[in-house]
């Protein structure tokens, strides 16, 4: 049987189904790039502070990259025993260059070792879905200048509101996105502290330079205490809530776009691309890619959920319970990875269907306006709004819509309603008093998309 790293102090085996529930190797093998890179530079750190010569700290790194390229090729071979990847590693290293590899591991304990993996592991993974993110952004910004025109119903409680532009709502979801990709930004830079030196939690004792450590896996510094260094999964939560917050998002959008699809509605069609059909019934077109989307986030708040009761009232510093990190960790950086490229691929390829979102708007959607035409006319908002409400209600008794009132008609309820009335009568005009930033009118919109754009550009 083999001999386990911290086997000194013991004598009995263990209980194989024991060794099982505690090997975390299955799943944090994703982290051996990391794990080796903090390695490479613990051995140089630790020649630095003269305690392995430059010649052993050679051997060290070359043997750590000959490790690395067993991994990147396929034939490293796990071995019972190996139970995680810091052990997988130290262990392959001694095979290749005998005990001198017995050095790395000096003032370092694999619990500075994985805070600091899993800060780099996220690091390279938070970039890659900075980048689906920024590209599901544009494409959001592509798509709002290119149909700015298109009108639409605005819903609140999904009841008809008032006329919007269809690039308004795509512009909603762009910058609800660029505001992820902004706590993203923070985050990554929160968490881009170094461990590494820390210790088993009481720090190192042999002086090793972390400024150095730090510089080298380039993070901004080293982590403050050794303490929270060692305890702290917070990036890791952190990440988990903003993962939560973007799926979210996306959740909301893919119900927005799956009501806009239905044959009730038909504004937009979802391309062949991202939609499947029925077994059963032959018409069938349904949007699988949007409720996979919807469905999904719901695993992603269950692992925040999740991983919060595990961290709960640990006691200082390291306990195994964190261990838990990973599965978590990994589960929403895959989930999160999809939700973004395959929302990327809706929304690229969706069409959209001007008529039927147009004859979707309805003439009393226009009732505000008919409000804000007598406030035009010196008429207090209040007094204005009872008013409008007679016309609707005028409209209501006649079974007409308000355009179907005569001018006189209108004038029974205020004799400001002058000529002009007939051109409240016109969707257009209706979105474009909405001139103030941040509105529907169509320099409004291109506005939002020029200052976004630059958000975007701006990195
Ligand atoms: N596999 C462990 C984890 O992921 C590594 C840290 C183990 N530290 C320890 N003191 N047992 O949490």
């Amino acid at each position: 049987t083999e001999t386990k790293l911290w086997g000194g102090r013991f004598t009995g085996a263990q209980d194989p189904v024991m060794e099982e529930f505690n090997a975390s190797i299955r799943f944090d093998k994703r982290m051996y790039k990391q794990d080796i890179e903090g390695s490479i530079v613990y051995a140089k750190a630790i020649a630095k502070a003269g305690l392995i010569t430059d010649a052993e700290s050679e051997t060290l790194q070359k043997g750590l990259q000959d490790v690395l390229e067993e991994w990147k090729a396929g034939s490293f071979v796990i071995k019972s025993g190996d139970e995680d990847i810091h052990t997988a590693n130290e262990r392959r290293l001694k095979e290749m260059v005998g005990d001198v590899a017995g050095k790395l591991h000096t003032g370092r304990s694999r619990n500075d070792q994985v805070a600091t993996d899993m800060r780099l592991w996220l690091r390279e993974e938070a970039a890659t879905i900075r980048k689906y993110l920024v590209s599901l952004i544009s494409v959001h910004l592509n798509r709002a200048q290119q149909e700015v025109d298109a009108l639409m119903p605005g819903y609140t409680h999904l009841q008809r509101a008032q006329p919007i532009r269809w690039s308004h709502w795509v512009c909603s979801y762009a910058s609800q996105l660029t505001h992820d990709l902004e706590a993203l930004d923070s985050l990554i830079h929160r968490f881009n502290e170094c461990p590494l030196g820390s210790g088993a939690l009481a720090g190192n004792p042999f002086g090793v330079d972390r400024q150095f450590i730090a510089q080298e896996l380039g993070f901004r510094g080293p982590t403050a205490n050794s303490l929270e260094a060692t305890r702290s999964r917070d990036f890791i939560t952190e990440f988990l809530f903003w993962s939560s917050l973007v799926a979210s998002h996306l959740s909301g959008w893919a119900e927005d776009l799956i009501i806009y699809s239905t044959k009730e509605f038909g504004f937009i069609s979802v391309a062949d691309a991202y939609s499947t059909g029925s077994s059963l019934m032959p018409q069938k077109r349904n949007a699988d890619s949007l409720e996979l989307i919807r469905g999904k986030s719901g695993r992603v708040f269950g692992q925040l959920a999740g991983f919060m009761m595990t961290m709960k009232g640990l006691p200082s510093t390291y306990n195994k319970d964190m261990q838990e990190d990973k599965e978590a960790l990994f589960n929403v950086t895959d989930t999160l990875e999809s939700l973004l490229q395959i929302a990327e691929g809706v929304m690229s390829t969706l069409t959209i269907d001007e008529v039927k979102m147009k004859s979707a708007l309805a003439i009393e959607m226009l009732s505000t306006d008919v409000a804000y035409y007598l406030v035009r006319k010196g008429v207090p908002f209040r007094e204005a709004h009872g008013l409008a409400g007679e016309v609707v209600r005028m409209a209501e008794d006649k079974k007409c819509e308000m355009d179907g009132l005569t001018k006189e008609d209108m004038r029974t309820v205020s004799k400001h309603f002058g000529d002009d009335v007939t051109s409240l009568w016109d969707f257009e005009n209706s979105v474009e008093q909405y001139q103030a930033q941040g509105g529907t009118s169509k320099s409004s919109v291109l506005g939002q998309i020029e200052s976004l754009r630059k958000e975007l550009g701006s990195e």
